[in-house]
């Protein structure tokens, strides 16, 4: 990965710590994107103590944010003007339905669309490299809503965290194989990831106690980051993968994602959607 240019969201913790980290190890430069700037700083230190002369940046964002992504997007487009690899990793979940800033709800805003945002944003600098590689975190908790709720998609009438998380991993894998079908370039390449039941943070931020404490049981059971972020790394990094696009993954294997993923028309739905709320003319022309 050496002379490679990496940029990964929520890179402060859990696997997209991980998956900088790795990046750094092999040699890539790596941006690493989050929204606090002290947790930043501690992820960067913790990758140099590893790898004292790692190649790394720490930029500001809050995903929710669409005003902040074109900031970031734009600091990187100045001085980066080729990237390698975007890992859209950021991801969040919450027991409460919470509007952000765009007043849009956050964890759609930042499971999904901050994905499509930041991919459009990214794209020109993604078309220069001959191997460009686009690697959306999904789960497969996708698997447990039947399709996308299009007639209130931020859950306004009925909110539950499970439910609003799982329809924006299943907005993942939408937008993984919508991209795949759509992009004009066939060096560039995108696939989704199930990374398994990682024990992280997640379920422990923005969450009731009751839903603590069921994160706190449910994660014992899952494995260490650095084994969760094993496919991520394998899509970024490995040769077996060049060229290989519009696939879900799951141990570094591709799978079968839920048959609501694979709905062409929910897809274009939601891309349209998507384009809307982003203020997005033409997804593939910079600056439109
Ligand atoms: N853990 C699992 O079992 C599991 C399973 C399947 C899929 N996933 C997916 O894996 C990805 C990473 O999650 P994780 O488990 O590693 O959780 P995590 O440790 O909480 O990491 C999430 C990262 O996203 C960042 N983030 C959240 N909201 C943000 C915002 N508004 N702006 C900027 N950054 C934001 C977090 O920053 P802060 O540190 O500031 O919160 C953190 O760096 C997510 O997409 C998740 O859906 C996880």
């Amino acid at each position: 990965m050496i002379g490679k240019v990496c940029v990964v969201t929520g890179a402060t913790s859990g696997l997209g710590w991980e998956t900088a980290r790795s990046l750094a190890h092999k040699g890539a430069t790596v941006i690493l994107l989050g929204r606090n700037a002290d947790k930043g700083k501690v992820a960067m230190e913790k990758i140099r103590e590893i790898k004292p002369d790692a190649r790394l940046e720490f930029l500001p964002v809050d995903m929710g944010t669409q005003a902040q992504i074109r900031k970031v997007a734009s600091d990187i487009k100045a001085k980066y003007p080729m990237i390698d690899v975007l890992v859209n990793n950021a991801g969040t979940w919450h027991s409460q339905r919470i509007l952000n800033g765009d007043g849009l709800e956050t964890v759609f805003a930042v499971n999904h669309l901050a994905y499509f945002l930041l991919t459009h944003l990214l794209y020109p600098n993604l078309q220069r490299p001959e191997d460009a590689r686009i690697i959306n975190i999904g789960s497969d908790s996708h698997f447990q809503v039947k399709g996308m709720h299009f007639a209130d998609l931020s859950l306004g009438k009925k909110y539950h965290g499970l439910r609003s998380y799982a329809q924006s991993k299943l907005a993942n894998l939408l937008f993984t194989y919508e991209l795949h079908r759509r992009k004009p370039d066939e060096h560039i390449t995108v696939n989704c990831v199930q990374p398994g039941l990682v024990k992280t943070d997640i379920g422990l931020k923005h969450t009731s106690w009751l839903h603590q404490l069921a994160w706190k049981i449910r994660r014992s059971s899952g494995v260490e980051p650095a084994e969760g972020a094993r496919t991520q790394v394998y899509l970024a990094t490995s040769e077996e993968v060049k060229g290989k696009s519009g696939l879900y993954f799951d141990d570094c294997q591709p799978k079968k994602s839920s048959r609501a993923s694979y709905d062409e028309e929910a897809a274009a739905q939601l891309w349209e959607i998507s384009r809307a709320l982003c203020g997005i003319d033409n997804y593939f022309e910079p600056g439109s």
